[in-house]
């Protein structure tokens, strides 16, 4: 009677040590789960700086603000209608975001003016951020597409920043650094994200550029092996894309270019970018016999300068599809509305939505590519909007893909481990001491 009770409070007290065990293990693997996330939340770039290297390294921003306008500023191109005067309303938008940016060289935790942050989770991939400044691989442009004289293709990359308005709505999404909300988001109005992207080509290849900031930055060897990273090279700036909600767009949000031009006077080298093109929707009527019959895009201003000023080279057609906004160093079949309009999640397999209208789409599907869809409307069926903002949409995608390996590594490890401090039979009792 004795023994069998004894037997018992020992059975008994096996098996809550192991659930005991099980839990305490659960909790350490969630945790060093959740420290790994946290450091690629943060990580600076995909690349270490080069050994030789002394000079100043890029650190993103990601105190997110947490009210939408924490120091009740106001927005002066709300007061310009984009539609009449699409210039003023360019130029407002890009004085903002120079305006003590370029006195600390966009180093945004030293500026004087106003508060700009960054987007997490950038650096995981190898197309992801370079040391220096912190900027990622943008598609390259092949031979001809920037002007006659450049006879290669050359690599583009881009840092983007967000102001608190935006920087709230990211914050929404990553206030925990190891799991996203996913359940999607809409920026307030005010919000504007800008992008200023920089180029590998010379001032002899693209004599627009004579002139133009330089950043030296630590990019892939060729366009081809993003991942294989040199010594710092100069680029170039080229171009710079803003982003605005305003309500009054048929989208919900501005979108607009500027390039870098040589023949503005202008003593300060980041104010000669000339403003290019705004779009405030994707002319979802628009298509290819349309065109042919002579339509052309209602929902986008394009400079009328643009062929004069040799921003758009021969070899190509315009700037976006069928005359709808975009840069010279974007995609021709699409536009900024279009490509950004895609931003959500999750697809299939939580990767983000092709961006571009697929090669063998007839002309009505690739319409679905430029609807004006709302902010808060994604662009799938059953999908949650990230509000036009693809910089979010990479960053949930980087996330996703870095935890399913993560796992996958740790997977035979964890299951090991558990069963070695779960397994009730062993001779060393589980400790609860991690706990
Ligand atoms: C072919 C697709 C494509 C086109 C066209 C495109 N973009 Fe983007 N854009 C992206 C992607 C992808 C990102 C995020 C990743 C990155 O920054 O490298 C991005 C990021 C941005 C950002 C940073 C904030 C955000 O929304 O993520 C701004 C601002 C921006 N683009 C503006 C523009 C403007 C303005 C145009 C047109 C002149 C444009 N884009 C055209 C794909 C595109």
């Amino acid at each position: 009677m004795i023994s069998s009770g004894l037997g018992r409070v020992v059975a008994f007290t096996g098996a809550a040590g192991a659930v005991v065990g099980v839990v305490a293990g659960f909790r350490r693997r969630q945790a060093e789960f959740q420290a790994a996330a946290l450091r690629e939340f943060s990580r600076p770039s995909y690349n270490p700086p080069p050994a030789a290297y002394t000079g100043p390294v890029f650190k993103p921003r990601l105190d997110f603000p947490s009210r939408a306008n924490p120091n009740n500023e106001t927005f002066p191109w709300l007061d310009i209608d984009f539609r009449t005067e699409p210039e003023k309303y360019l130029y407002t938008v890009r004085d903002y975001c120079l305006e003590g940016n370029v006195e600390c060289d966009f180093k945004v935790d030293q500026n004087q003016t106003r508060d700009w942050y960054h987007v997490p989770w950038m650096s995981s991939q190898p197309t992801g951020r370079e040391p220096v400044h912190g900027l990622t691989m943008e598609k390259s442009s092949k031979q001809g597409m920037l002007s006659e004289s450049q006879r290669r293709e050359v690599q583009n990359w881009a840092v983007a920043f967000y102001n608190s308005p935006g920087a709230n709505a990211v914050g929404q999404v990553w206030s925990l650094p190891w799991k996203p909300a996913q359940n999607g988001v809409t920026f307030p109005e005010g919000t504007v994200g800008f992008k200023p992207l920089f180029t590998q080509a010379t001032e002899e290849e693209v004599p627009i550029l004579k002139g133009s900031p330089v950043w030296k930055a630590a990019i892939a060897k060729t366009p081809r092996e993003p991942g294989d990273r040199g010594p710092p090279v100069e680029t170039r700036l080229i171009q710079m894309d803003v982003a605005v909600r305003d309500d009054r767009a048929d989208i919900g949000w501005v979108f607009g270019t500027f390039v870098y031009h040589s023949s503005q006077s202008n003593d300060a080298p980041w104010r000669r970018l000339v403003p290019v093109c705004l779009q405030w929707g994707n002319d979802p009527d628009l298509t290819q016999q349309r065109y042919q019959e002579g339509a052309r895009p209602v929902q986008t201003w394009n400079n009328p300068r643009i062929r004069e000023l040799g921003i758009l080279s021969g070899s190509r057609p315009y700037l976006g599809w069928l005359g709808r906004a975009n840069g010279p160093v974007d995609n021709f079949k699409s536009c900024c509305a279009s490509c950004h309009s895609t931003a959500a999640v999750p697809d299939k397999d939580n990767s983000v939505p092709r961006v571009v209208p697929p090669k063998d789409a007839t002309p009505d599907q690739a319409l679905r590519w430029f609807r004006n869809l709302a902010p808060g409307q994604a662009f799938q069926k059953g999908g949650k909007s990230l509000d036009y903002s693809l910089q979010l949409s990479s960053s949930i995608s980087q996330y996703n893909q870095w935890k399913r390996s993560y796992l996958k590594n740790t997977l035979f490890g964890r299951l090991k481990d558990w069963w070695q401090e779960a397994n009730p039979f062993q001779t060393v009792p589980p400790s609860g001491k991690d706990d």
